[in-house]
């Protein structure tokens, strides 16, 4: 990383060199960020859908090995054989890994994770007053997440000056949302033309959200888009096409599904923009989550990964993915791979710890971030 100090150095590039380390030394480059919070679903859920499913569910996959058998060796309730991409980047600002708000951990004074696995953008009351009754029970929204962070707000600070002063040293994460929504909308029988009018309003929930934690006080906001959805193996398995054309020849991803994703990703990055010259004190980063993974599938060797494994889950039973629905990874008799650190993807839906770690990689020093988060906390 390029030190803070360099433009100073160069300008009195004739002051004894000893000036310039010194520079270097008090300001090393590194924000100063104190804390992390996080709203999402289960691609940033530390252990919050196993603690509120626990009383409803008799199994939960997330919560069984071999989640979680790299790096922890135990389950955390990370949808991952290991650390996700927020680990990563908590443990690059020197802070400890983003604790469940509904977790053991009580102290959140260096930050709380609010994400749920299912997590939907639109509220389950919306869904039901339109009669989709295929988003699962639990209300664990984007606007209910946020109505926890308030809750938590009067335990981390005290006067309205104070919190300000606390959110603008914190890192925010608002997503990924979006992708639970349409698949619950497509579950109903949505068409992609009855989906796709639902990509305005989903952006505006993430938007309204972004919003709500600038106001606040969050100066630092981090945004992911979605994952290219037809590449991930449940989608793939689910809406498998006889039609050669309805896959990229590339990627062997469903083009429709990736279509969608894109269109999203558009809007997204569009509503981001608008929040730039609205808060133009915040600096709000838009997170790659798209173009990683069809990097990782057009040259899994560049990255690390097998050639063959590509769009093959690692931890499932059978089917041309290695992905069965009914056999899915955390269920008795499921085993992963023996080289998880070679796959991509880790259980149909979510990704192997080392995907996510070259993410979190891309969304810190580039490309994948936008700006890289690294350089937007910069200043
Ligand atoms: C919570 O953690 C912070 C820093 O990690 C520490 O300074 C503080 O004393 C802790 N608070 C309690 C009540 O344990
Ligand atoms: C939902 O279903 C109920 C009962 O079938 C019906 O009365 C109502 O009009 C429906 N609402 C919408 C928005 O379709
Ligand atoms: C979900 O929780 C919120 C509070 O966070 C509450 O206002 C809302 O009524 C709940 N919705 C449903 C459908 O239970
Ligand atoms: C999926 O798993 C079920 C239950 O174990 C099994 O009966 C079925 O044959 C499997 N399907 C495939 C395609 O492997």
């Amino acid at each position: 990383m390029e030190p803070r100090s360099a433009p100073k150095c160069i300008a009195f590039f004739f002051l004894p060199l000893l000036a310039c380390v010194h520079y270097a030394q008090a300001h090393p480059g590194r924000p100063s960020i104190d804390s992390i919070f996080s709203f999402g679903n289960s691609y940033a859920d530390t252990g919050n859908f196993v603690k509120l499913a626990a009383p409803v569910f008799p199994v939960i996959p997330f919560n069984n090995l071999p989640y979680g058998e790299t790096f922890f060796g135990r389950p955390t309730g990370r949808a991952s054989n290991g650390r996700i991409t927020m680990d990563f980047i908590a443990s690059e600002f020197g802070l400890p890994f983003v604790p469940p708000i509904l977790g053991k951990e009580r102290n959140f004074t260096r930050g709380a994770n609010f994400a749920v696995v299912g997590a939907t953008a639109l509220d389950l009351a919306y869904y039901l007053e339109n009669n989709i009754t295929s988003v699962p029970p639990f209300n664990s929204s984007l606007s209910v997440q946020l109505d926890w962070f308030r809750q938590l707000k009067p335990t981390l600070c005290s006067t309205p000056r104070a919190c300000r002063n606390y959110f603008k040293r914190s890192l925010f994460f608002m997503g990924e949302f979006g992708g639970n929504d349409y698949t619950f909308l497509m579950a109903a029988g949505k068409t992609f033309g009855e989906v796709a009018p639902y990509v305005p309003k989903v952006v505006r929930s993430i938007s309204a959200g972004v919003e709500a934690v600038l106001k606040e006080g969050a100066r630092y906001v981090v945004v992911p888009g979605q994952l290219p959805t037809g590449c991930i193996p449940i989608v793939l398995t689910l809406y498998a096409s006889p039609n050669n054309r309805h896959y990229d020849r590339r990627t062997g991803c469903l083009r429709k599904y990736n279509a969608l994703a894109r269109y999203h990703n558009g809007v997204l990055f569009e509503a981001v923009y608008r929040l730039r010259i609205k808060y133009p004190a915040a600096k709000i980063v838009y997170a790659d989550y798209y173009a990683p993974l069809i990097d990782f599938l057009k040259k899994p060797k560049k990255f690390g990964f097998s050639a063959s494994s590509k769009l093959r889950v690692c931890c499932g039973a059978g089917g041309p993915y290695n992905y069965n629905m009914t056999a899915a990874c955390g269920f008795p008799g499921v085993s992963a791979c023996t080289n998880p650190a070679a796959h991509i993807n880790w259980d149909g839906i979510h990704l192997t710890e080392p995907a996510y770690e070259r993410i979190a990689d891309g969304w810190l020093w580039g490309p994948y971030g936008h700006p890289p988060i690294l350089k937007a906390t910069r200043q």
